[in-house]
């Protein structure tokens, strides 16, 4: 949704139904903090807050520029919300504010989130935003001509993606192109990337790569992107996706695991999922908490209607996790 017009509807966010129907099972109380780990258009967070008006939202995303939507929010929803811990402010003022976005890592939320509940849920969308996507100048897309860059956070020193291309073996850029893009000419497509280097050429922009992937690989007869999978997977290698996403579930289960919060998360692909559904099993086995089951399913997807009208829903898959509550005493 884009609140009431509020957000200009570049991001339609993915599965929104499902996760506030989840929420909606036990809804937070008066000053709970939901935590809207990937921000991105601020779909989710403005839903949440519109959907409870007792909740609070903390926002967060590691790309900046994807927090310039949480202005809007924040002026929309500026009253105050009551201090859960019952303290009375003596200033006056309304209390704790119903929404704030923070520039942040979800892997690194506990620096800042800690000290901010008691929380009643973390919600994690993962992958990226439309507009990340159809930014030109940040080289995610193999559909438009840019700079190679791919890191969500630009303030970050980590390499993007044409330094890793420039400076990793050709073992590690196979190793790289098979793990994260499970990509069948991952060799093949190296080695087309080294035989360039050895020649003085680099790759500096999509277009580059695309070509590079279009000589290695006949993909005559395929419908998909022959470059889909490479750009998946240095996208993923270069953001550490699938680390910070263990750590982003660890730092909420540390998090919200004495008030009993639900963690819901929604991938794209089967190697974001397949870490979700590995740690919420091993929580389980911990006692920590249990998966929530719907129709008998630990998970579930988008109905038609939606995929109809969203492409890139069709791959999403939501998982939701409660930890135990902190019995009195405990
Ligand atoms: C699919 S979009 C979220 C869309 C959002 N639910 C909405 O309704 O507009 C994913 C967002 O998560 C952010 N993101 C991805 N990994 C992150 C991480 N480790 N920490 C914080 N934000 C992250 C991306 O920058 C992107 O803006």
């Amino acid at each position: 949704m884009s609140a009431d017009g509020l957000l200009p509807a570049v991001h339609v966010p993915v599965m929104l139904r499902e996760v506030l129907a989840a929420l909606a099972s036990d809804p937070p109380r008066e000053g709970w903090a939901v935590v809207d780990c990937t921000f991105g258009g601020g779909g989710y967070s403005a839903a949440i807050l519109e959907r409870f008006p007792e909740a609070r939202v903390l926002a967060i995303d590691r790309d900046e520029d994807a927090l310039a939507a949480a202005a809007a929010i924040r002026e929309r929803y500026a009253s105050g919300s009551t201090d859960p811990s019952g303290s009375t402010d003596p200033s006056g003022s309304a209390g704790l504010p119903r929404f704030e976005a923070f520039h942040l890592n979800f892997g690194d939320m506990e620096r800042v989130l800690s000290g901010r509940g008691p929380f009643h849920s973390f919600v994690f969308d993962l992958g990226m935003s439309n507009m990340q996507l159809e930014d030109a100048e940040r080289g995610f897309s193999f559909r438009l001509n840019a700079p190679l860059d791919m890191r969500m956070d630009r303030s970050e020193r980590a390499l993007n993606a044409a330094a890793a291309l420039r400076r990793l073996p050709e073992s590690d850029l196979a190793d790289i192109f098979w793990r994260y893009g499970e990509e069948r000419h991952a060799r093949r497509i190296a080695s087309e990337i080294e035989r360039g280097r050895k020649k003085g050429v680099f790759i500096e922009t999509t277009n580059d790569l695309v070509g590079a992937v279009r000589r290695a690989v006949n993909s005559k007869g395929s419908n998909a992107h022959p470059a889909r999978r490479v750009f998946q997977a240095l996208r993923i290698f270069v953001n550490d996706e699938l680390g910070e996403l263990e750590a982003g579930l660890a730092a909420a289960r540390r998090l919200g695991g004495g008030d009993g919060a639900f963690v819901a998360a929604v991938s794209y692909h089967s190697l974001e999922d397949r870490i979700v559904k590995h740690t919420f099993k091993l929580w389980a086995e911990e006692q920590v908490g249990a998966a929530v089951i719907k129709n008998g399913k630990a998970f579930s997807m988008p109905q038609p209607d939606e995929v109809a009208k969203n492409f890139k829903a069709r791959s999403a898959k939501l998982r939701v996790f409660r930890l135990n509550a902190q019995q009195d005493g405990e």
